[in-house]
């Protein structure tokens, strides 16, 4: 067989039950999930859902053709007519792009989120994948630095629900298109001077995007960088009073935050306030658990109004591998309510009714694959069920079944007709099994 077939595509993983490395264990994803429910139910935000492929410009007019994201790292395709398509390495351009198709603008504010698969050819790593998840939020509409402070406390306070409370918050202004245009000059000419000492990325990024040199990982590139211009320095008196009232507000409610003026995120997007959620005091590349910012062109570059957001987007996979490597205890899955065992087919048969019964009364219930005992018990053990209902050719003949507290490890007959009243006295159900 074709060795390709057994193995998946380099930097995907699955998701499976019990799987080995515990964080692509299904029912950890499960909680996360009704995390990010609970979340955006209480800051009111409504979920939309775009398709996991775009008409390729709506990411390179929204990102910049030239940020690594769209430039490197895009899986772009023709499809049967020539159209390019590109799969979304990101969910704020879509995001936009249907509030903007669906009517979005006709409302004052929007508050989104999505959640679903995102896709960046990149080398992959532990944290790094090809295909991975974000959980993000958009509120698209006004600016007003109140709403950067609950964007930011609510990235945060869904860290503290699963159970997260050692992250660090870095924030930074990097002003309007303008401001930046001016510190991008000032920062060309302090870095040409030394260009010789640049890594390759980053003399490159001198010509094309020479913000991103900021946040390069080069260590040399870093000490280079330690004494480069400050772009607070450049940005004008509004971004100013929207950053120091941003601030203000983070204070208020009691959030910590470190201001760090070389970060700029990697999309261009961005105006005014951006900020990074990292694991405690790590700011190495896969430790980024989250991040987003104000943009301010970004509507109208998608063909809509002038109208500002703000949003973040967290990376799944490395917020649950931090909630497992933080040993976070998750909640367990309920556990199974019974297990029905019959010990041979025409017994399997008689169960059948009852098994339906309660599932159709909310309650779980499971019908055991074999006919033998001994495996039947072991199986219901390691489905944590509550109940096991047995029923083999003698208590049959006798009209009785065997029910077993599995907890209590109490067992009795009761007569099958008695099953059904007993089932509702566990389930607090009143429907009556049809005859
Ligand atoms: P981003 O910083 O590119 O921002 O991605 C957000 C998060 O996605 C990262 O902090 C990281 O946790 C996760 N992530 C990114 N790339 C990968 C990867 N290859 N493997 C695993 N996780 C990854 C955005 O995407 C913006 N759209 C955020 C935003 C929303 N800004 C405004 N609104």
């Amino acid at each position: 067989m074709d060795p390709m077939l057994k193995k998946r595509v380099k930097g995907c993983y699955d998701l499976y039950p019990r799987s080995k490395e515990s964080w692509q264990d299904p029912q950890i994803w499960s909680y996360v999930y009704e995390t990010i429910s609970k979340i955006t139910k209480l800051y009111g935000f409504e979920e939309l859902s775009t398709p996991s492929f775009e008409y390729t410009e709506v990411f390179t007019r929204s990102s910049g053709e030239e940020s690594d994201i769209v430039s490197k790292e895009m899986y772009t395709f023709l499809d049967k007519k020539g159209r390019s398509l590109s799969l979304r390495p990101e969910l704020t351009a879509p995001a936009i792009r249907a509030y903007i198709e669906n009517g979005g603008m006709e409302e004052k504010v929007s508050k989104l989120f999505y959640k679903g698969p995102c896709y960046r050819y990149d080398r992959a790593q532990k944290g790094r994948y090809r295909q991975f998840n974000q959980f993000g939020i958009e509120v698209i509409g006004v600016k007003d630095p109140l709403i950067d402070v609950e964007v930011i406390s609510m990235l945060i306070h869904f860290f503290e629900d699963l159970g997260i409370k050692k992250t660090t918050l870095l924030i930074n202004s990097i002003g309007s298109p303008e401001c930046r245009k001016k510190y991008s000059e000032e920062l060309v000419s302090f870095l040409s001077s030394k260009k010789d000492q640049l890594s390759e990325d980053s003399k490159r990024r001198l010509e094309t995007n020479p913000l991103r040199i900021l946040d390069s990982k080069d260590e040399n590139d870093k000490k280079i960088i330690v004494t480069a211009p400050n772009i607070l320095d450049f940005i004008n008196e509004d971004s100013k009073n929207h950053f120091e009232q941003v601030l203000k507000g983070l204070d208020e409610i009691g959030v910590s935050y470190k201001i760090d003026h070389k970060l700029v995120r990697g999309l261009d997007y961005y105006t005014d306030t951006v900020f990074e959620l990292i694991r405690e005091d790590d700011a190495s590349a896969q430790n980024t658990l989250g991040g987003g910012g104000v943009y301010s062109g970004l509507v109208k570059a998608l063909g809509g109004k002038d109208l500002p957001g703000i949003g973040f987007a967290l990376g799944l996979e490395r917020t649950i591998q931090y909630l497992l490597e933080e040993n976070i205890e998750i909640p367990k899955a309920a556990p199974l309510k019974f297990y029905f065992i019959g010990l041979d087919e025409e017994c399997r048969n008689n169960l059948l009714k009852p098994l339906d019964f309660v599932r159709k009364n909310d309650a779980s219930a499971h019908l055991h694959e074999g006919i033998s005992i001994k495996s039947a018990l072991k199986k219901a053990a390691q489905k944590n069920a509550q109940y096991a209902i047995i029923l083999g050719k003698d208590e049959l003949t006798k009209g009785i079944c065997k029910v077993k507290d599995l907890t209590l490890r109490e067992e009795k007959s009761i007569p099958f007709k008695e099953l059904e009243s007993w089932l509702v006295s566990l389930t607090g159900s009143t429907l009556a099994m049809q005859s």
